[in-house]
């Protein structure tokens, strides 16, 4: 814990620079064990911003006991102490809100204006929610005889183990970290090889208020640090967001240790636009159920749009038109809505998605112009593409694109629209447009996810319960119930009285 609070440093460069090469364990920025480094990019130039220190075993060994020490004294603390402390570190965060933005810019791609600083809004958020809630880590009394007093408590689970990705690194960093902090863990977290800096600053500024060595940060790859946190013995929690390749390698790595785990995995969501909807919303809520700002980088995306023939071609072109008028463009500019893919290797899956669809007989409808200053030449940017002409059965509308690739799909019959949403292997999230009332309320029934929005696409809100059913996913986050079901144990005592 630093007296000071941190300098608030603008320039996204010079903070890359600043947090090269670092890990950041039991308080103090400190170099990877092996001293061995790998370059971040800055996917909208091309351009290499810094590296990240490349953790391995030996990292994962010196972080996962400094958490260790820091979780028995941390556990000791009132709850509500702790919920204040958490509560404090939301508040220092929204003095850094638009360095962060910045940097999560940098090395993402991500557009500034319409979501890194909303990002990192919520970030500070999610640490003021969290620490509020500090005090419902009740336990139960249970009416089993008069004279046997029984009752349950929430106990921390120890050191919990954060493996995050890099689409919205810092509010999925939060909605495990604050929870898992405010119940009495400690944690460690990977960051994704992609989004190191941003996760690391928010790391060193929640270290001016945490005690040391009560959350720790990692940079690394996968098989090398993701695997060794998971495997490590005194981890006895693993908290993953990612592809369902990993979820399942991380279940497997976490079943051999009996811990429990929170997969929060892909999507492949449903919207389904009756004839009668409001088209304007419903066109609405399709670019920011898409998160066309977000180059569709986003598990919920409203990848598979179902619509009804009678207005098929208008939310089309009204679909088209409102993306068209987006700003594709250097990230850091205040004028650009649309930034970039985050890696050449998600670039080039992207592209091979449009080709395929194109392969399979569909119509790319290519929308908002590409970039033309030559500075951005070397940037990774796609154009938003609405595909017509595919069915479900399409492997654009069965698999995971994680771009800005949405398919509109015909429908005439609400029974076909139902059956066409719940047939895929996802369940995270679905919605349905309609003013019908009734449709609207049996849809909310049918549909296989674990987020059904009517008429509206709202994204993740720190007191609303999230996450799939199906290969989406294990586990919720977000809300009390994330915390209590997912970060604690239940004890249950009993004292005869007799
Ligand atoms: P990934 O699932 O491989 O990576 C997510 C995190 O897991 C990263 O921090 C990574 O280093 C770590 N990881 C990888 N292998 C590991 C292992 N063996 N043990 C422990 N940790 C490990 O996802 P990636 O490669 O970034 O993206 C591939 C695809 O995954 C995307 O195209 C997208 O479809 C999906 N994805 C879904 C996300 C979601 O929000 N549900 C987020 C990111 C990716
Ligand atoms: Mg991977």
């Amino acid at each position: 814990m630093t007296d000071h609070p941190l300098t608030v440093t603008l320039d996204p460069y010079a903070l890359a620079r600043e947090l090269s090469g670092k890990h950041l364990i039991n308080g103090a920025l400190v170099p990877a064990a092996s001293g061995k480094t790998f370059d971040v990019v800055n996917p909208a130039k091309g351009e290499v911003v810094g590296q990240a220190a490349f953790g391995e075993a030996a990292d994962v060994e010196a972080a996962v006991a400094a958490a260790a020490k820091a979780q028995k004294e941390w556990a000791k603390r009132p709850a509500r102490e702790r919920g204040k402390l958490v509560a404090a570190c939301g508040q220092a965060l929204l003095a850094h809100v638009e360095e962060i933005a910045r940097l999560i810019t940098l090395e993402t791609g991500k557009a500034l204006r319409t979501e890194s600083r909303v990002e990192a809004g919520v970030l500070s958020d999610s640490f003021t929610f969290y620490g509020g809630l500090a005090p419902e880590l009740k336990g139960e009394t249970v009416p089993f005889s008069p004279t046997v007093m029984t009752i349950t408590q929430r106990e921390p689970i120890g050191v919990v183990g954060a493996i995050i990705p890099w689409n919205v690194p810092l509010l999925l960093m939060a909605l495990k970290i604050a929870p898992a902090l405010v119940a009495g863990n400690a944690v460690v977290v990977k960051s994704a090889e992609e989004a190191p800096f941003a996760v690391l600053r928010v790391c060193q500024i929640l270290n001016t208020i945490l005690p040391p060595g009560l959350f720790n940060m990692l940079s690394g790859m996968g098989p090398e640090c993701g695997a060794p946190l998971v495997t490590h013995p005194k981890v006895g929690k693993v908290t993953f967001t990612g592809s369902v390749e990993t979820g399942r390698i991380v279940y497997k790595a976490a079943a051999e240790k009996l811990i429990p785990v929170t997969l929060e995995l892909g999507g492949k969501s449903p919207m389904i636009v009756m004839g009668d909807a409001d088209l304007d919303k419903a066109v609405a809520g399709a670019v920011v159920g898409m998160r066309f700002t977000r180059q569709g980088q986003s598990c919920t995306a409203a990848s598979r749009i179902f619509v009804h023939s009678s207005i098929h071609d208008e939310f089309v072109s009204r679909l088209k038109a409102k993306v068209d008028a987006m700003v594709m463009g250097d990230p850091l500019d205040e004028k650009t809505d649309i930034g970039t893919i985050v890696s050449p290797g998600q670039f080039e899956k992207v592209k091979a998605y449009i080709e395929q669809g194109r392969k399979e007989g569909g119509t790319a409808h290519a929308c908002s112009a590409m970039p033309t200053a030559e500075a951005l030449g070397r940037g990774l940017y796609v154009q938003p593409v609405i595909f017509t002409g595919l069915t479900n059965h399409s492997r654009l509308a069965r698999e995971e694109i994680f771009g800005p690739v949405t398919c509109v799909i015909r429908f005439d019959d609400y029974e076909d629209a139902i059956n066409q949403a719940n047939d895929t292997e996802y369940g995270l999230a679905a919605t349905i447009w309609t003013n019908d009332l009734k449709k609207a309320m049996d849809a909310t029934q049918r549909l296989e996810a674990g987020l059904v929005q009517v008429n509206q696409n709202l994204v993740v809100q720190p007191n609303i319960s999230y996450g799939g059913v199906k290969t989406s996913g294990l586990g919720k986050e977000a809300s009390l119930e994330a915390m209590l079901e997912h970060f604690t144990h239940k004890k249950t005592i009993m004292i005869n009285m007799a």
